[in-house]
């Protein structure tokens, strides 16, 4: 967060409040967000891509209803990917002709809803779904705006699970062997579609432009393609989301200036290679605008040195509250937050509270070696997929969100009570 700094007893501030007081009001383990540090990265992507291009939030990174509406004033749009994000978006205002809606199984019932209430795009993720947004919109008597997501066959260089363009994965309709050409074909004889554009997101946290380069290489070449076969110069591509965000100091991600830069670059410079008109470009970072912009509060509990190893520092969340950590052996660092300590550094991993041994939530951090049950300490960057991926693993109840901004806190996501889990339990 921005807004980060000490105050003269040594206590970690955000938005001008110590972490001692967010504790003791909301409790622990919370993530904190810092409302003008989300608006000042929102703004910073609409304002590097201007009015040639539009921003699509990712909504799966986080979402919630204060989220879209600071997404809804600073002018960006929405992506979602499923009925409840779609709902959440809807139940606070964002237009729904800003809204983008993904998915590579979406279901009949959840297409109804978008078309129904107006959606600015659907992005096709499949042969079957062509044809079955067709014969949702024209029975609904509309004709949608529709943009088909390909995969343009790119390595990208990020963990396995969040590379999505590469060939042997679910999302997308492969380029290779003509396939995407084919969709084409057969989107644009079918009435209930308007076929606006075509879709491409690599992957996620890729600091690397070079990818991005061959997916707007190849996205271009397949529009040069349409143009001689049919004639029609699509006015849309979107190259999706995916720009990685600084998780520890070796990370040296660029600004969304750079970013929108280069990208408008490559597709000017690849539609006029191509005698194509320059169509306007959509970009959906997810990460890039919300990880940094939170971090999560825990208090220490047991604490276990483990001679010659590590010391063991538990807190009370764990894997339910960020499950990067184990899923993708994400890095993350941590400080003490709640006092200054002079104490020498130690070799110590972070874990929670869970019943496995993978629960760990910093796998490699130095901590002050006094470091004591009661302590606060601050595991920053965890504004995206942690809220959006947390579990009730154990029964542990999720962490409430809560906003700074300008010496003011307020829960937007309330932290879940056992009610809340007893109240799903109707056996
Ligand atoms: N657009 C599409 C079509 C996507 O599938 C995604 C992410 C995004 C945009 C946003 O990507 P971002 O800018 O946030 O990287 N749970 C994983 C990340 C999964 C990303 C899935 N799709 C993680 O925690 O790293």
């Amino acid at each position: 967060a921005q807004t980060v700094g000490r105050d003269g007893d040594g206590v970690v501030t955000v938005g001008g409040i110590p972490v001692t007081r967010l504790a003791e009001e909301f409790g622990t383990p919370t993530y904190v967000m810092d409302e003008a540090d989300f608006r000042a990265r929102a703004r910073a992507w609409r304002t590097a891509f201007g009015h040639e291009a539009d921003v699509f939030y990712a909504g799966k990174a986080f979402l919630s209803r204060a989220v879209v509406r600071w997404l809804h004033e600073e002018g960006l749009n929405l992506d979602v990917c499923s009925g409840g994000e779609l709902a959440t978006a809807l139940s606070a205002g964002m237009p729904a002709d800003r809204i983008a809606f993904h998915g590579n199984n979406k279901s009949t019932e959840e297409i109804h809803r978008a078309i129904d209430a107006g959606v600015g795009r659907i992005v096709l993720d499949s042969f079957q779904e062509i044809v079955r947004v067709a014969h949702i919109a024209s029975s609904l008597g509309k004709r949608q705006r529709v943009q088909i997501r390909i995969t343009v066959g790119v390595e990208a260089h990020t963990h396995e699970f969040i590379a999505t363009a590469h060939e042997d994965q679910k999302f997308g309709i492969p380029l290779a062997g003509g396939q995407a050409a084919e969709a084409v074909r057969r989107a644009l004889q079918l009435d209930g579609l308007e076929l606006i554009g075509i879709h491409s997101h690599i992957g996620s946290q890729i600091f690397d432009m070079s990818g991005f380069e061959v997916a707007a290489h190849r996205v271009v070449g397949l529009l040069k393609d349409i143009r001689d076969e049919h004639g029609v110069e699509l006015p849309e591509i979107d190259l999706g989301g995916g720009l990685g965000i600084a998780y520890t100091s070796d990370d040296d991600p660029s600004e969304p200036h750079e970013i929108a830069k280069a990208l408008t670059e490559i597709v000017s410079r690849e539609c006029d290679a191509a005698k194509l008109r320059t169509p306007r470009i959509s970009v959906e970072p997810g990460r890039a605008i919300v990880g940094p912009t939170a971090f999560t509060l825990y208090e220490v509990g047991t604490i276990k040195p483990l001679d010659g190893l590590r010391t063991y520092v538990s807190v009370d969340g764990g894997m339910s509250d960020n499950i990067r950590t184990a899923l993708y052996d994400a890095e993350y660092s941590v400080a003490l937050v709640s006092r200054t300590s002079d104490a020498e550094p130690m070799l110590a991993r972070v874990v929670g509270k869970h019943c496995e041994s993978g629960d760990i939530v910093v796998k490699d951090a130095f901590l002050p070696a006094d470091v004591a049950p009661g302590d606060l300490i601050a595991v920053p960057a965890t504004g995206a997929y942690c809220r959006s991926m947390a579990s009730n693993y154990n029964h542990v109840l999720r962490p409430p969100v809560v906003a700074v901004n300008d010496g003011e806190a307020r829960v937007i996501v309330r932290r879940e009570t056992e009610e809340d889990l007893l109240r799903l339990d109707v056996g």
